[in-house]
C-alpha cells in the first residue's frame, strides 16, 4: 500500500515501512519495520534543513534512491548519460508524485505480478530533455518491494546511457557484510560472505549470463543489536551488477541492475529505455529475507499455471548415454523407467541433424532419423504409449559450422569480420537479435513441439558471447531477444513446462523463472557437491525450480561414490530426476528406486510446493541438515547429511524446523527406505526444540562400498492432531 502522507511517500508493505520524505530527490527516512500512520511526519521534516552541494547529492548522509552523473555525488551513481555532443551532467529533479499508479509494463523484459499498488516519482533534466520515471510498487501479502526506472529521451537530440541500474538504497553508516552466491561451471551459487569495508565490493556478470559466477541474488546485512537484513534480486538474465559502496562517513550504498560493462545505449529521440524490475525486501535477519524472498517468486514470479502444478520425476538420457542411443535403446530405458515409477522421458542431446558428439549440427533442430531409426514423432508417440510424458532438449542460442543452417545462413552466426572467432564448446552463437532468426527458431521448435506433441523442453545454452559487434547495446538486447523467443513460444504453448538450463545453472535468475518455472540447477550431478550448489540455491529460490538428479556413483565429475539412498536424499531437495542406465541396473537397485519413487510422489507436495527451513549444521560444513513443511503445516521432511563422521565425534540431534508446536506427528526416521524405519510420535515442540537423534548414520558397509561418502537421514513428520 502506498500512502501520500502531506510531504511523504509511505510505502508499506506485510511487516515493513520504507518512507521517502519529498524532495528534489526523494530521501529514503526509514526502511525498515513497519510505521504506525500519522497525519504528518514533522519531526522528520528536519533532512531538509542539511546543506547541500547540491539538491540531489547525498552529501552529509543524506539516504537517496535516485544518484547520477554530474550532480556532486562523490561515490557510486545509479544513472549515468552523456549527450550527443559529450555532456555527462545530469540535473534530474522531481517533477511529480503519482500514487494509486500501475506497475509499468516494462518494454520487451518479464516483471513480477499481482501487484497492490504502485508510487511513480517522475524527474526532469530539461537541458538533457530527460525525463526519468522510477516506480516502486506493492504486494498484499509480501514483504517485497519492486522498483526499476524508464529513462525517456523527451529532446530533439540522441543521448547514450553508460549505467541504468535498476534500484537504489542507501543506509547509515554501521557494520555491514554483503553476501553474494559465486561459483562458476559445476560449482553454482557457493554462498560467500564478505565484511564490507571503505571502498566499494562489486559483484558482476559479464559474458551475457546471469549466474553461475555470481547470482544477482545478494543479501546485505547489518550486524549488531539494531542489525537487520537486506535481499535483492533482479528480473533479469543477462549481465548484472550488485555494488555496496561504503564511503567513511556517508554510510552504504546498494545498488543492482544491468552491468554497465561495454554499456552505451543509444536513446533516439521520443525514445526510452526501461530497467529490468528489481525486487528488496527487509527482514530481520538473512533466513527471513531469504524465506520472503523464496515466497514472492513462487507468488509473483513463476508462471502462474505452474506454481502448484506437480512436477513429473523425470530420467533424462544425458548422463544416462550421452550421445549413444538409438530407438531399441531408449525404449528399453523408457520400459524400466515405467516399471519404477518414472514419469517423464526426457530426451537429451544427439537426437537432431547428424549429432554424435559436439562438434556439429545445432541448428538443425529436426530429428537424426538415421541415428533414430524413427521420426521423432513415432518415438514420442511410443513414449507416450507406455505411459510417460514426452520432453527434448534444444539449444536454439548456438549454431554449429558443420550443420545446415550454417550452410545456408553463415551470416546468422555472430561472428565480427576480420576477427578469429572464438569457439567455445566447438560453437558459436546464433545472432538471435535479428527478428529474421528468431523467427525461424519460433518455427522450428514448434515443429518440434507439434510432431512429438512434447510435454517438456529444456533449454539449454552452453556457452557466453564474446563477438561484441555492436557491444554497447549487444547483452541488453540479446537478453531482450531470448525474452521475445519465451514470450512467443510459452504463449503459444502454454502446457509445455519449459526448465532452462545454460550449462547447468548459468541462467539461474528471476527472468527465466517468468517463463521457465524451473531451472537444471548445475551440471554437477554428485550427491556431496550438489549438498552445497542446492543450498547455495534454495537460500534464494523455491525448491519447486530447484532441478536435481539421482545419477552415477561414481560420479562422472567428481569420482566420489554415493549410495543409492544418499544420492536420493539430496535430490529430493528438489524436482527430482535421473540420469542412470536404469536398464543395466541389477533389480536391487531397481527395487530401491521404486521405493524412491514412491517416497517422492507421497511426499511431493510438501518437497516441491512446502516451506523451506534451514535447520541444524556444523560451522565447518561436516553436517547440514533443513526441513519442508507443507503449507498446512500437515506434513514435513527433515533431511540431514553427514559430509563427515570423525573419529568418536557424535552427530548431533537434529532439531525440526517451521512444523506446529502444539500438534501431535507420526515421526519415521528412515536411514534406508529398504529398511524399515524407526517410527514413534512427539508433539512438535519437542521435535522442534528438543531434535531427534540420529543414531549411528555410517555403517561399516557403507563406508565400504562408498569412498568419500556423505551419509544422510530423512524424517518424515505427519500431524496425527492438532
Ligand atoms: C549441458 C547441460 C547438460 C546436457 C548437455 C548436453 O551441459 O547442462 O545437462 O544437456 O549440455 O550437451
Amino acid at each position: 500500500m502506498v500512502k501520500r502522507i502531506n510531504n511523504f511517500v509511505k510505502i508499506d508493505t506485510k511487516n515493513t515501512t520504507l518512507l521517502l520524505r519529498i524532495d528534489s530527490i526523494p530521501e529514503i527516512v526509514h526502511y525498515g519495520k513497519k510505521l504506525s500512520d500519522a497525519d504528518d511526519y514533522p519531526f522528520w521534516e528536519y533532512g531538509k534543513n542539511y546543506t547541500m552541494v547540491s539538491s540531489a547529492s547525498d552529501y552529509c548522509g543524506r539516504k537517496c534512491i535516485l544518484s547520477f552523473s554530474g550532480d556532486a555525488n562523490n561515490r557510486e551513481t545509479m544513472l549515468h548519460a552523456v549527450s550527443f555532443d559529450g555532456n555527462g551532467s545530469l540535473r534530474l529533479r522531481l517533477k511529480e508524485v503519482k500514487v494509486g499508479m500501475n506497475k509499468p509494463i516494462l518494454n520487451g523484459m518479464p516483471s513480477s505480478y499481482d501487484c497492490e499498488d504502485t508510487v511513480i516519482f517522475v524527474y526532469e533534466d530539461v537541458a538533457f530533455s530527460m525525463i526519468v520515471e522510477q516506480y516502486f510498487s506493492t504486494f498484499t501479502d509480501s514483504d517485497v518491494i519492486a522498483t526499476g526506472i524508464r529513462v525517456k529521451n523527451v529532446g530533439t537530440q540522441e543521448f547514450y546511457l553508460r549505467r541504468a541500474f535498476s534500484m537504489q538504497l542507501d543506509f547509515d553508516n554501521g557494520d555491514y557484510s554483503a553476501t553474494a552466491f559465486v561459483g562458476n561451471w559445476m560449482r553454482e551459487r557457493k554462498m560467500k560472505k564478505t565484511d564490507i569495508s571503505v571502498g566499494c565490493t562489486t559483484f558482476s556478470s559479464f559474458l551475457g549470463h546471469s549466474s553461475n559466477v555470481v547470482n544477482p541474488f545478494v543479501l546485505c546485512t547489518k550486524k549488531g543489536k539494531k542489525g537487520f537484513s537486506i535481499a535483492s534480486n533482479l528480473v533479469y538474465s543477462g549481465n548484472h551488477k550488485e555494488l555496496f559502496d561504503c564511503s567513511v562517513h556517508h554510510g552504504l550504498r546498494v545498488a543492482t541492475g544491468i552491468n554497465d560493462f561495454m554499456l552505451n545505449y543509444k536513446i533516439a529521440p521520443n525514445a526510452s529505455f526501461d530497467t529490468p524490475e528489481a525486487v528488496f525486501t527487509y527482514g530481520d535477519t538473512e533466513e527471513n529475507v531469504c524465506f520472503t524472498m523464496r515466497s514472492f517468486t513462487q507468488e509473483h514470479i513463476l508462471r502462474k499455471d505452474w506454481v502448484q502444478k506437480p512436477r513429473a520425476i523425470a530420467i533424462n538420457t544425458w548422463e544416462t548415454f550421452l550421445f549413444q542411443f538409438d530407438k531399441a535403446k531408449l525404449l528399453e530405458l523408457c520400459d524400466t523407467a515405467k516399471r519404477i515409477g518414472i514419469e517423464l522421458f526426457v530426451l537429451d542431446d544427439g537426437w537432431f541433424g547428424h549429432r554424435d558428439d559436439d562438434t556439429t549440427s545445432l541448428g538443425d533442430w529436426f530429428a537424426n532419423e538415421k541415428k533414430l531409426g524413427c521420426t521423432i514423432e513415432d518415438l514420442a508417440k511410443e513414449i507416450h504409449a507406455h505411459g510417460l510424458q514426452f520432453g527434448i532438449w534444444i539449444e536454439p542460442e548456438m549454431i554449429s559450422e558443420d550443420s545446415e543452417l550454417y550452410k545456408t545462413h553463415p551470416d546468422w552466426a555472430m561472428t565480427i569480420e576480420g576477427v578469429t572467432p572464438l569457439y567455445v564448446r566447438n560453437q558459436l552463437v546464433l545472432d538471435i537479435t535479428k527478428k529474421e532468426v528468431r523467427d525461424y527458431l519460433v518455427k522450428q521448435i514448434s515443429q518440434v513441439i507439434e510432431e512429438s506433441q512434447t510435454d517438456y523442453i529444456k533449454w539449454d545454452c552452453n556457452r557466453g558471447i564474446s563477438e561484441l559487434k555492436n557491444s554497447g547495446v549487444l547483452f541488453h538486447d540479446y537478453v531482450l531477444a531470448v525474452y521475445d523467443l519465451f514470450d512467443r513460444l510459452t504463449k503459444k504453448y502454454p502446457n509445455v513446462l519449459f526448465e532452462s538450463c545454460a550449462s547447468g545453472g548459468n541462467r539461474f535468475d528471476l527472468g527465466m523463472l517468468c517463463y521457465t518455472p524451473q531451472i537444471w540447477t548445475s551440471d554437477c550431478t554428485d550427491a556431496r557437491s550438489r549438498v552445497f550448489i542446492q543450498e547455495g540455491t534454495i537460500k534464494g529460490y523455491p525448491l519447486s525450480t530447484v532441478s536435481a538428479h539421482v545419477a552415477y556413483s561414481p560420479s562422472h565429475h567428481t569420482f566420489n561414490k554415493t549410495s543409492l539412498q544418499d544420492r536420493f536424499a539430496v535430490a529430493i531437495q528438489g524436482v527430482l530426476g535421473y540420469e542412470l542406465n536404469l536398464t543395466a541396473l541389477p533389480q536391487s537397485e531397481l527395487d530401491e528406486i521404486s521405493l524412491q519413487t514412491s517416497f517422492y510422489k507421497k511426499w511431493r507436495n510438501t518437497l516441491q510446493f512446502g516451506d523451506f527451513y534451514e535447520g541444524d549444521g556444523s560451522s565447518d560444513d561436516k553436517f547440514i541438515s533443513w526441513s519442508v513443511v507443507s503449507k498446512d503445516k500437515a506434513s514435513a521432511v527433515t533431511t540431514g547429511v553427514c559430509l563427515q563422521q570423525d573419529y568418536g565425534v557424535k552427530l548431533p540431534k537434529i532439531r525440526v524446523s517451521g512444523i506446529d508446536e502444539n500438534a501431535t506427528y507420526k515421526v519415521n526416521v528412515i536411514r534406508k527406505l529398504t529398511d524399515v524405519p524407526e517410527s514413534f510420535t512427539a508433539k512438535g515442540d519437542l521435535l522442534v526444540n528438543g531434535g531427534v537423534y540420529l543414531g549411528d548414520l555410517y555403517d561399516m558397509k557403507t563406508l565400504n562400498e562408498n569412498s568419500n561418502s556423505i551419509a544422510s537421514v530423512l524424517i518424515t513428520m505427519e500431524r496425527i492432531n492438532a
